[in-house]
C-alpha cells in the first residue's frame, strides 16, 4: 500500500457507535481530527455526541436504526448496558469491537469476578445472591462489613449498598432484592487505582499507567496520573492482569480495570468494555489519548503512545459548574464540557490540569477544588 492509498483507507472511514453521551463525544472529536465520519445511536434526542457527528435517535433495538449502523465500517459502543442482543445483530453484519462476549461478561457483576477468579486475578470475597436466605447465608461466610450490589445496570454508585449491620442488610435487601445480586466482601483499601490499555484488531498492546482515583458517594471525583508512589510490583501486576483480560476477552479497543490496593496487593473491582472516566486525562496528559487510540485499535492502525507527559489530575463537574473564567485563570487546566444540563449527581464536564512537578499539581489541584465546591453551592 501507498502512502496515499493508506491515507484514504482512514479518510472518510465510518463509525458507527451505539451511545451518544460524553465518551462519545469525546470519541467524536478524536475521530474528526483523524478524518473520520461518526455516526452515533442513542434513544435521546440532546445527545452530547449530537455535536461531532450524526445522531440516529432511535431505541438501541431499531431495526431501521441498527440497519444504518451496519453500513459503517465498523461499530463500537460507549454505553456498557446496550442490550447484547443489538450488538450481537449488528455483528452479523458488520465488524463491532469490542465483541458482544466481551460486552456479556462486563456487564453482570457475577460473570466479571467469576472471570477474574478463573484467571488468577484477586478479587474482593462474592457470592451470587437472589434470596434473603442466600443473602443471610453468604452473609454468614463474608462477613459484616459487605457490600451488596446488583448484579446488572449499576453504575456511578447506583445499585449499591454498604452494609454494616443485620438491619442494613435488611433494609438493602427489602431495596434491590427484585433483581439478582452480588455481595463482597467489603475492603478496607488504602487506595483505588485503574489501569486503561488498548489492544489492536492486530494484537498489539498498549497500556497507559496505573492511576489513582478519589470517589465519593460511589462517584468518580478526581483522578491523579499517573498515580503517585506506585511499586514496580504494583504495576507490573496490573499490566498483568490487564493483559490476561484483554487475552482472555479476545478483545479489541480500550478495556479499563478498577483496582482496590490493599496492602501492597491489587484486587479487581470491576471492568468497563470501554473509555473510561479514569482515562479523562490522557486528553492532555497522555502522549495519545484513550479516545483516540480506541479508534485507532478497532481500525486497526498502529497504535499510539501511551505514556504521561508529566504529573497531570483529572476533576469531575458533578451537577455544577465553576466559573470558566476561574479555571481557565489557573496555569495548564484544561475544561471540557459535555453539553448536558446541570443535575445533581450527573457528569457535566471535567477539568485536566498538568504541572512540572508534583508539588505545584498539588497546589493547583486545590485551587481548582476551591472553585469547584464553591460552584456546587
Ligand atoms: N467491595 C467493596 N469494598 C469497598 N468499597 C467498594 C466495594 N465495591 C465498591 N466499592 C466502592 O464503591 C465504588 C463504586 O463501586 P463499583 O463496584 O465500582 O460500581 P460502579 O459500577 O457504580 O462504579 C467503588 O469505586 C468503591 O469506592
Ligand atoms: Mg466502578
Amino acid at each position: 500500500m501507498n502512502d496515499r492509498q493508506a491515507i484514504s483507507a482512514i479518510l472518510g472511514a465510518r463509525v458507527g457507535v451505539l451511545g451518544a453521551g460524553q465518551l462519545g463525544r469525546m470519541l467524536g472529536l478524536a475521530g474528526r481530527s483523524l478524518g473520520l465520519e461518526l455516526q452515533f445511536l442513542d434513544p435521546t434526542a440532546d445527545s452530547p455526541a449530537a455535536a461531532v457527528g450524526e445522531l440516529l435517535v432511535a431505541d438501541y433495538g431499531d431495526e431501521h436504526a441498527l440497519a444504518r449502523l451496519a453500513a459503517a465500517d465498523v461499530v463500537t459502543f460507549e454505553f456498557e448496558n446496550v442490550p447484547v442482543a443489538a450488538v450481537k445483530a449488528l455483528e452479523a453484519r458488520v465488524r463491532v469491537f469490542p465483541g458482544s462476549s466481551a460486552l456479556e461478561v462486563a456487564q453482570d457483576r457475577l460473570h466479571e469476578k467469576t472471570c477474574f477468579r478463573g484467571l488468577g486475578i484477586g478479587t474482593p470475597p462474592f457470592e451470587a445472591v437472589s434470596s434473603w436466605s442466600e443473602l443471610a447465608a453468604a452473609l454468614s461466610r463474608i462477613g459484616l462489613p459487605a457490600v451488596l450490589k446488583t448484579r446488572r445496570f449499576g453504575y456511578d454508585g447506583k445499585g449499591q449498598a454498604v452494609l454494616r449491620s443485620e438491619a442494613d442488610a435488611r433494609a438493602a435487601f427489602e431495596r434491590l432484592g427484585s433483581a439478582p445480586l452480588i455481595l463482597e466482601g467489603f475492603v478496607k483499601f488504602q487506595r483505588e487505582l485503574s489501569i486503561v490499555a488498548v489492544r489492536s484488531a492486530s494484537g498489539e498492546i498498549a497500556r497507559y499507567p496505573l492511576v489513582q482515583n478519589h470517589h465519593s458517594d460511589g462517584i468518580l471525583r478526581k483522578t491523579m496520573a499517573p498515580a503517585p508512589d506506585v511499586s514496580a510490583a504494583s504495576q507490573q501486576a496490573a499490566n498483568q492482569y490487564i493483559d490476561k483480560l484483554l487475552a482472555e476477552l479476545d478483545y479489541v479497543g480500550v478495556l479499563a480495570l478498577e483496582l482496590f490496593e490493599v496492602d501492597g496487593q491489587l484486587l479487581a473491582n470491576e471492568i468497563a468494555p470501554r473509555v473510561h472516566n479514569t482515562g479523562h486525562w490522557t486528553i492532555e496528559g497522555a502522549v495519545t489519548s484513550q479516545f483516540e487510540n480506541h479508534l485507532r485499535a478497532i481500525l486497526g492502525l498502529p497504535l499510539g503512545i501511551t505514556d504521561a507527559i508529566s504529573p497531570c489530575a483529572m476533576l469531575n463537574l458533578i451537577g455544577a459548574a465553576p466559573d470558566a473564567r476561574a479555571v481557565l485563570a489557573v496555569p495548564d487546566a484544561h475544561l471540557h464540557w459535555y453539553g448536558k444540563a446541570p443535575r445533581p449527581g450527573r457528569k457535566v464536564g471535567h477539568i485536566t490540569v498538568r504541572a512540572p512537578d508534583t508539588a505545584t499539581l498539588e497546589h493547583r489541584v486545590a485551587e481548582l477544588e476551591r472553585l469547584i465546591a464553591s460552584s456546587d453551592k
